[in-house]
């Protein structure tokens, strides 16, 4: 796993941006999985200020609560609504969040997973991560071979999310999330955790043994997870000091220049890929890094 500590959220999310920036920009019609609640609220915001061309960008979420019509202010329709995708120019044909209404629920769940694998599979999964290391809505003790289904919200969870809600007693009990094995298949996996209340969970995902009680150490077992924190967010991280190092010394072949609404230099692998800014001018050489390995 790649860890990225910033001082801030807001470097942190700068992180995140600018590799998914890249990614529309190399693939125009990228599979995107795409997370809510508070953590990408200010990814969202970099999102549209960079005016990326989303026109064939394809998006799926990764949960919805059960019981909740698209046009219930708390459910996640409405928040990827209001948060992205009113303000970009993606086509709502490429647009997938669970039915929070549903009436099969199994087969709903089975008709997401097929949509993903049509769609040629997610190229990258952003996730945050709950206060216990739950990802998407997979509880601890999720099977971390999980697929898209439904599953029961713990009392912690609901909690957690009672402020969307106006109190805990209004939180669902019930949501469709992805799965485990859902979120593994996904090409890359980009996860943010800001804040001390996240320190304990990123620990044990990062540090800990891979265990259904911390959904997220199942990252441990994927080949290519990102994982951007800030200083609080990576407080409990016995290896911090590595991870720091390891970020300021990438090898030039891993950097990217520049960060924001050019495109930049970029090479994956060991093949160096000159990609121009829009107009098909070179770029000025600021340097700035991101995930790649
Ligand atoms: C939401 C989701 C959840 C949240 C997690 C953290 O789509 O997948 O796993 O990422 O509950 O929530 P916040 O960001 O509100 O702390």
């Amino acid at each position: 796993m790649e860890i990225i500590i910033q001082t801030t959220p807001e470097a942190a999310t700068a992180v995140a941006a600018r590799t998914i920036a890249l990614l529309v920009r190399k693939k125009p019609d990228a599979v995107i999985g795409l997370a809510t609640g508070c953590t990408p609220l200010l990814l969202y915001r970099q999102l549209i200020e960079m005016k990326l061309d989303w026109r064939k960008v394809r998006t799926f979420n990764l949960d919805e609560y059960v019981g909740l019509a698209a046009d219930h202010p708390a459910s996640y329709h409405s928040f990827m609504a209001e948060h992205l995708f009113r303000h970009i120019n993606i086509a709502r044909k490429n647009i997938h969040i669970p039915d929070g209404l549903t009436r099969d629920v199994p087969a709903f769940c089975s008709r997401y997973e097929k949509q993903i694998k049509e769609a040629g599979g997610i190229d990258l999964q952003l996730l945050g991560i709950g206060t216990d290391g739950h990802i998407g809505f997979n509880e601890v003790t999720s099977s971390l071979a999980s697929r898209t289904r439904i599953k029961t919200l713990t009392s912690q969870t609901r909690l957690d999310n009672a402020g969307f809600f106006g109190g805990e007693e209004k939180v669902p009990h019930h949501v469709i999330t992805m799965g485990i094995g859902t979120i593994m298949e996904a090409r890359h996996c980009l996860m943010l955790a800001f804040g001390r209340k996240k320190a304990r969970a990123i620990a044990g995902a990062v540090e800990g043994a891979v265990t259904a009680m911390n959904p997220a150490s199942a990252l441990q077992m994927h080949p290519r997870t990102t994982a951007c924190l800030d200083e609080e967010a990576a407080s409990r991280l016995k290896m911090s000091d590595y991870y720091r190092w390891v970020y300021a010394n990438k090898p030039d072949w891993q950097k990217i220049q520049p960060p924001f609404n050019g495109v930049g230099i970029i090479s994956s692998g060991r093949r160096h890929k000159q990609l121009l800014s829009r107009n098909g001018t070179s770029l000025p050489a600021w340097t700035a890094r991101v995930p790649g390995s």
